[in-house]
């Protein structure tokens, strides 16, 4: 098991470009086994979620290969509509695959999704969404079938706008005859990514980015080479470090748009932050006024995968905040390591309250999940002394060699295996 080990006390300073989304990788790579033709990803990151991925693709039959970042998929030989328990416990997105399986074969077969333990994450809204298109769908034996022999088109109306049953059912009826509509669709950029990444194939997805979108079915997809969008959670990620330990840093390859929920926090905080083209720099020169306020909602709002970050940021901020979790009911699991390091935090339901710190301190903690790593990795650069982070497991699964990217802009972070 490797671990992280951090000096803190360091301030960050330079330039740091940022790579393909994992979020929109991750649908994308499903995706592709829809296609007749090749599918060819530029800057493919190779996040451990997407290598699980295309573990599954190679295992539904598709022939993958890298050359350098390029990821080639193949999936004219895919003879497989079934995905085993061994992958789908690994990677949740491993969900995904069942609009795409359905499109393709009118059958699926996938063992219930696994992912990042934060809270219950049911998929209920995929499979009504599926049936209310006449899929057919069985739970038995930790199995979900669906049978899509007789799919039709027509009316999705999404209780709540889920981001992975949007992409599911855009997906599944991308071969459909005749029009579908999903209703309160979720407005993610990634999902405007994968209506493109569709729409460059030759399907006619339309309206992603707003909370309608209208899927018209045509015969087949062919191959293309596609770059998928930048990740605006690396991204986030960088500029909430930077706020925290102070310093100047540029991320270049990002699309400010995706970020002006944090980009306006981090403002009122106190931040200088300048906006050109494709680049965001952040400057923070002293210790940052609390938000008072931070409620996680679905696009265009705060995002939940800043949650755990933006918390961090809180400890050591002067002043209180008070953080609203509506997405993921145990999602503050963070704060039991960041008291180990003398955060001053109360946990009440989906609320935590936050009481900030002149300076957090060293301590061994653990990694209780993706976000919530990257949180602890900024909390050890504030720190003084040595942090040391044990699962940075689920960190890999969504940053690429975080520690690279942050001791390029002057931390100290030493992964030990
Ligand atoms: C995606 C992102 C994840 C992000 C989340 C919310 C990917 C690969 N992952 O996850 O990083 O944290 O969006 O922005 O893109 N829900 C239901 N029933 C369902 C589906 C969802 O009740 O069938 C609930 C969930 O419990 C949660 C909320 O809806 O409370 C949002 O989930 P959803 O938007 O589906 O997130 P994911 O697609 O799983």
């Amino acid at each position: 098991m490797e671990t992280f080990l951090i000096k803190g006390g360091t301030a960050l300073n330079g330039v740091v470009k940022i790579p393909t989304a994992k979020n929109a990788l991750l649908p994308i790579l499903a995706c592709s086994i829809m296609c007749d033709g090749v599918v060819v990803i530029n800057d493919c990151s190779r996040y451990t979620d997407v290598n699980y991925m295309v573990k599954i693709l190679t295992e539904l039959g598709a022939k993958c290969s890298f050359e350098n970042d390029c990821l080639i998929i193949d999936s004219s030989c895919a003879d497989k509509f079934f995905i085993s328990e061994e992958y789908t416990k690994k990677v949740r997105s491993s969900i995904f695959m069942l609009g795409p399986l359905i499109a393709r074969f009118k059958h699926a077969k996938v063992a219930y999704p696994g992912g990042c333990n934060i809270g219950t994450r049911p998929i209920d809204l995929h499979i009504k969404g599926l049936q209310s298109l006449n899929v057919k769908i069985e739970e038995k034996h930790g199995y979900i079938f669906c049978d899509a022999t007789n799919i039709l088109s027509g009316e999705v109306h999404l209780d709540f706008p889920s981001v992975g049953a949007t992409e599911n059912i855009i997906m599944a009826s991308v071969f459909s005859k005749g029009t579908t509509t999903i209703y309160n669709a979720a407005k993610e950029p990634e999902i405007e990514d994968l209506q493109n990444f569709i729409n460059a194939m030759g399907g006619k997805v339309c309206g992603a980015g707003t909370s309608t979108i209208t899927i018209e079915g045509v015969k087949k997809l062919h191959g293309i080479t596609y770059t998928p969008i930048s990740d605006r959670i690396i991204t986030g990620t960088y500029l909430i470090a930077c706020a925290a330990a102070s310093g100047k840093v540029c991320l270049t390859n990002t699309n400010p748009n995706h970020n002006t929920a944090l980009i306006s926090k981090l403002k009122q905080s106190g931040c200088k932050i300048q906006i050109k083209n494709d680049k965001i720099t952040l400057e923070a020169t002293h210790r940052l006024k609390s938000i008072s306020k931070i409620e996680t909602l679905p696009y265009p709002g705060f995002p939940t995968d800043l949650q755990s970050q933006i918390l961090t940021l809180q400890t050591i901020s002067k002043g209180t905040s008070v953080i609203i979790e509506n997405l993921f009911e145990t999602r503050f699991k963070i704060y039991t390591e960041l008291t180990k390091m003398g955060a001053d935090i109360i946990i009440k339901d989906r609320m935590a309250l936050i009481n900030g710190v002149k300076a957090l301190y060293g301590a061994n903690v653990t990694a209780p999940d993706l976000r919530s790593g990257a949180g602890l990795i900024i909390a050890g650069i504030c720190a003084e002394g040595y942090t040391t982070i044990n699962d940075i497991y689920h960190i890999d699964r969504g940053y690429l060699k975080i520690e690279n990217d942050l001791n390029l802009l002057g931390a100290d972070i030493k992964r030990l295996s």
